[in-house]
């Protein structure tokens, strides 16, 4: 395969795939040999160098894990490709309360250990950067992942005010076990309590388009009734699914096979209008999560 264009490289894998193949073999050029090579050019044996992201976008891109890989005597390497298998369970599954709460299910994921989470959350939080003693409300909050990475921000921001709120007791039980100093309330997203008061920031990560939350309700009370007058906001939109413990890029629709990112483009630039309109600046980055920042714009001579 050494030789081969990527096309062909692409077509045989799929063919293989479609055939029920449990494992696909490539010996190719090893990656860390280019010496400077552009990615794609072809060597003095006639083979094409690539670079190992080449390699693991190609498995993502073809739903498959890539194993580690074994050192051939030519100075090659032999990856090697199995397909993934279905995606996670709580993807597809009922809209009930304890979706999200199964330990061995969305309960044993630790996005805060996957780069393609962990950096653009803490990018974002950066941008929203909340005062000293400021008051930070986390909506869907499950086990408090989000008020950990507000502790990584250098230096974190002292003597917060944290409140999460979700419907699911189990994961907000692992919160309150892991943030003895923050408030947890079980409680629909939809119906905050009015008591709440308002906040410098609001976080809603992958919750928003939750089947059982209406998303333009939330964001409208959370600006109207929930954030202070230079209160700053991050959503988060899921654009990625996770299939045999691996997270793999891309939303996609009930019923596609493809990614599709249609839905989460439409509620993410209603979102940002929404934001705008209101008088926030807006910025959108993030990977496996695309993150929506808010920030009051300044007001002239404020
Ligand atoms: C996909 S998880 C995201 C958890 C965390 N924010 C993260 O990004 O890792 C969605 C969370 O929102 C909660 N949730 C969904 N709908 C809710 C609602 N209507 N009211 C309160 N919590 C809700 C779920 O229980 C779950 O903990």
């Amino acid at each position: 395969m050494g030789a081969a264009p990527l096309i062909a490289v692409v077509r045989w894998a799929r063919a293989a795939l479609a055939t029920g193949a449990a494992a696909l073999e490539l010996d190719v050029p090893d990656p860390d040999q280019a010496g400077g090579a552009a990615p794609g050019a072809l060597r003095d044996d006639g083979a094409v160098q690539r670079d190992w992201r080449a390699w693991c976008d190609l498995a993502e891109e073809l739903r498959c894990r890539i194993h580690t890989p074994a050192a051939l005597p030519d100075g090659g390497v032999r990856l090697r490709l199995t397909p993934l298998g279905p995606e996670a369970r709580w993807h597809g599954g009922a809209a009930g309360r304890e979706r999200y709460a199964e330990a061995a299910g969305f309960g044993a994921v630790r996005k805060l250990e996957h780069p393609g989470f962990l950096l653009p959350l803490l990018a974002a939080l950066e941008r929203v950067r909340p005062p000293d003693r400021g008051r930070v409300l986390v909506l869907g909050c499950h086990r408090g992942d989000e008020i950990e990475a507000l502790g990584w921000l250098e230096p974190p921001p002292s003597e917060l005010e944290v409140v999460g709120v979700d419907h699911a007791a189990g994961p907000l039980a692992e919160a309150r076990s892991r943030f003895g100093g923050a408030r947890f309330l079980e409680h629909d997203v939809n119906e905050l309590p009015a008591d709440l008061g308002r906040f410098h920031l609001a976080i809603a990560i992958d919750v928003l388009q939750g089947p059982q939350v209406d998303d333009k309700l939330v964001l409208r009370r959370l600006v109207q009734r929930h954030l202070l007058p230079s209160g700053r906001l991050v959503l988060g939109l899921p654009n990625s699914r996770f299939r045999g413990g691996e997270v793999v890029w891309g939303a996609r629709t009930r019923n596609y096979r493809e990614p599709d990112l249609s839905l989460v483009v439409r509620d993410l630039a209603a979102h940002r209008r929404y934001l705008q309109q209101h008088g926030f600046v807006t910025h959108v980055g993030g990977r496996y999560d695309l993150l929506l920042c808010a920030c009051r714009r300044a007001r002239p001579g404020a």
